[in-house]
């Protein structure tokens, strides 16, 4: 069958290598896509949200499959669009629908969905314009620190941990009174503070049955040790050495099972990914939030550890078989170092020639594109995370060793990156 792939990042690239190893699948056209997505397929030039862009292209190439990377077409409805169209409503989308994307398109859905499906995680309430005062007053008298969320999507940077009542106080006047995130921050949920680590899960489902992809552990800090600024990921590991047989079957009762009960009791349409983000304290899982995609490192570890075939796996989340899936994962280990551009995550100039990506790798070793592009002088450095560079080893030092072994062979004006991802299980 011929697939289209939404997206352009690290995770994009490692789904294309994936998809096209597949026997299922004949052409793959990815939109926009990078310079690596180019190796896989046929890049196209149009954004994964331009809807009427996407239509054409499933009638003019006969695309049976919409594999969906990002957020942002989700939560703008292309699953709804698509297969309510009576010209495309053959297509099977891998993705929620609109309304189930709110599960990552809304912090304040998000939070109620996980109260009425008694799914553990920070206690919480919401505010908006109309009862500012009142947030004010529940921030004064909230233990420390105090976590804001805007409602909606924000890039990733909708969250601020404030350590004090008075950051507190100004971040939440910031996002409803100076509209700091504009639309999205004019609600805001005020949540506690959750300790412990974090953990990433993820679920392939069709809404009624799902299978649990291997678990990651991503790196978000820009510094080594954890330091400095938030980023989109800077690293991930995959399998994560405290995740047990007992905290995973904690996590299945306690979170993964009453939201697949959660999608069905209220008829919500969801064939796609789920990524939880927990955190867990003492053993004990709790929920941080819901995305409606993979993540992003994460899935450049992933995707890699699974050695199945995943468009099979797709046809049995359109087809109802799921439940029959055997999923079966390589047990090594796959550690992931993101190559950013120099300023990152604050400003940086892209156009930078990449070096070195010629070179032969290791079979151990996978170089996925993020932000890069083809130009007539060669690729260029196109984006703030530029490669993400996968290894494989038998523990995480062997496999960390080995990815930042095939970055020293890499190189453009301004790289860099971190060298400790996974520094804590050595
Ligand atoms: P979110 O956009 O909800 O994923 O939040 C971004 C990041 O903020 C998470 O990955 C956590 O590192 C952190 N975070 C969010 N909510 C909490 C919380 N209640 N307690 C501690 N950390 C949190
Ligand atoms: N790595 C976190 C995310 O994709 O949201």
């Amino acid at each position: 069958m011929n697939i289209l792939l939404l997206g352009s990042g690290g995770r994009e690239h490692a789904l294309a290598k994936k998809i096209t190893e597949s026997p299922n699948c004949q052409q793959l056209f990815i939109a926009p896509g990078n310079a690596g997505t180019a190796t896989c397929g046929t890049n196209l030039n149009f954004k994964a949200t331009d809807f009427e862009a996407i239509r054409n292209l499933l009638l003019e190439k006969d695309i049976s499959m919409v594999v969906v990377g990002p957020e942002d077409p989700l939560v703008k409805g292309i699953y709804d669009f698509i297969t309510q169209d009576k010209d495309t409503r053959h297509v099977q989308v891998i993705g929620p629908s609109a309304f189930s994307a709110q599960l990552e398109g809304s912090k304040s859905f998000a939070k109620s969905f996980m109260a009425r499906h008694a799914i553990p995680t920070a206690s919480y309430r919401e505010f908006t314009a109309d009862n500012f005062g009142e947030g004010l007053v529940y921030i004064s008298g909230h233990s420390l620190p105090i976590v804001l969320k805007a409602d909606g999507l924000a890039a990733g940077k909708g969250v601020l941990i404030c350590s004090t009542h008075e950051e507190a106080a100004e971040g939440f006047k910031a996002m409803i009174q100076d509209a700091r995130f504009g639309e999205a921050g004019k609600k805001v949920v005020i949540e506690s503070y959750l300790k412990g680590i974090e953990v990433s899960v993820f679920v392939l489902t069709d809404g009624q049955s799902f299978v649990v992809l291997p678990e990651a552990k991503d790196y978000k800090r820009v510094g080594e040790g954890d330091t400095g600024l938030n980023t989109g990921g800077m690293g991930a590991v995959s399998p994560v050495p405290f995740f047990d047989d007992e905290l995973k079957k904690k996590i299945l009762e306690r979170i993964v099972w009453p939201t697949i009960k959660g999608l069905q009791k209220e008829n919500m349409v969801y064939k796609g990914f789920i990524f939880l983000g927990l955190m867990v304290d003492n053993g004990e899982p709790y929920m941080i939030e819901y995305n409606c995609r993979m993540g992003d490192p994460e899935t450049e570890v992933v995707i890699p550890r699974i050695t199945a075939d995943l468009v099979e796996l797709f046809k049995a989340v359109g087809n109802g078989t799921l439940a029959e899936q055997q999923l079966s994962v390589d047990e090594r280990t796959a550690v992931t170092t993101i190559a950013v551009s120099g300023g990152y995550p604050g400003e940086y100039v892209n156009g930078k020639e990449i070096f070195g990506l010629e070179q032969p790798k290791n079979a151990d070793v996978m170089v996925y594109h993020a932000g890069t592009t083809s130009t007539t002088a060669g690729v260029v450095t196109n984006g703030g995370r530029v490669l993400a560079v996968t290894a494989f080893g038998n523990n995480i030092k062997e496999a960390a060793d080995k990815s930042r072994e095939a970055l020293s062979t890499l190189c453009f004006e301004g790289m860099y990156y971190r060298r400790d991802i996974g520094y804590e299980f050595d």
